[in-house]
């Protein structure tokens, strides 16, 4: 019989064999953090089925000056938004749209789409979705200039670690969220897309989420379900008519002097594709004096030295398709996710350190059901600065036309204020050295 024993972190083992005790002395590995595990589902029923009151708001910015509200009831209801900057008084309203979606046996409730504005920058609006007996809303616009700060969490899922996600991110003072794909893990079950909006309305009610898809939101089943994206597009209307972009997979827009551009990792990216045309044309049109910044998202990360998700062709053939574009265009920052954890590069350009490419971000550590991506590629490559597989999201605070700080927080960390990774950024495009 053999017993093993361990002792102060496996200093010391004695191994025991057949009545004989014998010391073995070793090294032990490193380990400066123990890495979390998966955390069990949420689903998060309906207060009201059945009825005509609003569900799973949420609100993205269109154009200078305008939001979109979405939201859902299960029984018709008008698409109206009643709105004005004081509580219970709505001197304006709007009207849009309304459309739903089948999905093998689900039907999914009434979609409600309607865009509200002019409104204000930096202000607070109190609204009223659909019947005029609903429960009262609130949200904050952008600023129209510096500073401006965003939220940023990839491959959200809705699990407890999702809502500890949720929490820290509520106790941070930002302007808008941006999520790198990957959003309910809902994978062809509809109602798990109902809930995913329950579980984030109290957020992203309050401030515009601005989101891009993953291979998650996918969901065509060969033969039965053969359209792509069906459900995230029916759900998640971003402005991509005002960026004259065709698709709802692809767009960008202007925030406090920020150019954000939101690519699809999973639908046509060679130079003969529309995203690719698009995005040129794009990039074309930016004046680096109204928007000193570019920052991208993508769903498949670029540049990983994570075990998880090497090879694909979503990284590596859009890489080969448009990392020129970017780095031409002195594109600041670029987030991804996928990989579930977080992973922070250096400038980069075709794998070599480059002062004038972008910042790689992986930041795919929201919450999902599928756990940590926690086994790296050793050694670790010079471009990757840092690396840790934990739940968490991140903070871009653009101070200015020239400096951003960029800092990482960590679920465990239980104060918010505490930043696990941190960075100030200068843009491109205020640096001599990378003047095109
Ligand atoms: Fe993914």
């Amino acid at each position: 019989m053999a017993v093993v024993e361990g002792r102060l972190g496996g200093f010391l083992i004695v191994l025991t064999i057949m009545g004989l005790a014998l010391p073995v002395f070793f090294i032990a590995p490193v380990q400066g953090y123990n890495r979390p595990p998966p955390r069990k589902n949420l689903y998060v029923p309906s207060d009201d089925p059945g009825s005509d009151s609003p569900q799973q708001v949420h609100i993205s910015t269109v154009g200078a000056d305008k939001m979109r509200v979405s939201w859902i009831t299960d029984s018709p209801s008008p698409a109206t938004v009643e709105y004005g900057t004081s509580p219970g008084a709505y001197e304006k309203s709007a009207t849009g749209s309304t459309s739903s979606y089948k999905y093998l046996m689900y039907e999914s409730g009434e979609i409600h789409d309607v865009v509200i504005g002019p409104l204000e920058p930096n202000t607070v609006y109190y609204y009223r979705c659909g019947s005029n007996s609903g429960p009262e809303f609130s949200f904050k616009t952008p600023p129209a200039s510096f500073p401006v700060t965003f939220a940023v969490v990839g491959d959200l899922g809705q699990t407890e670690w999702t809502k500890s996600t949720l929490d820290h991110i509520s106790k941070a003072n930002y302007d808008m969220l941006l999520l790198p794909g990957d959003l309910s893990y809902a994978d062809f079950d509809q109602p798990l897309w109902d809930s995913f909006g329950r579980l984030v309305q109290p957020l992203a009610s309050q401030r515009p989420w601005m989101v891009t898809q993953g291979n998650h939101e996918i969901e065509k089943i060969p033969v039965l379900h053969s359209s792509a994206f069906t459900a995230y597009n029916a759900r998640w209307h971003m402005p991509y008519e005002e960026s004259v972009s065709d698709s709802n997979l692809y767009y960008s827009f202007d925030v406090a002097g920020v150019h954000v551009i939101m690519l699809g990792s999973y639908t046509d990216f060679d130079p003969s594709s529309a995203q690719y045309q698009w995005l040129q044309v794009d990039l074309g049109k930016v004046d680096r004096g109204r928007t000193p910044w570019i920052v991208v998202l993508i769903h498949a990360p670029w540049y990983n030295s994570n075990k998880a998700h090497q090879g694909e062709s979503e990284s590596i053939n859009m890489k080969d398709a448009m990392e020129d574009l970017l780095y031409q265009a002195r594109v600041d920052v670029v987030y991804a996710g996928h990989v579930h954890a977080y992973e922070r590069f250096t400038r980069v350009y075709k794998d070599e350190a480059n002062n004038c490419g972008p910042v790689h971000i992986t930041i795919g550590d929201g919450g999902n059901r599928e756990g940590l991506a926690s086994k790296y590629k050793n050694p670790q490559p010079k471009i990757s600065v840092f690396r840790e597989a934990s739940f968490g999201h991140g903070q871009l605070v653009v101070a200015n036309a020239t400096h951003a700080r960029w800092t990482w927080h960590r679920n465990e960390d239980s104060d918010e204020a505490v930043a696990s990774d941190s960075i100030w950024l200068t843009s491109l495009s205020s640096d001599p050295a990378c003047k095109n």
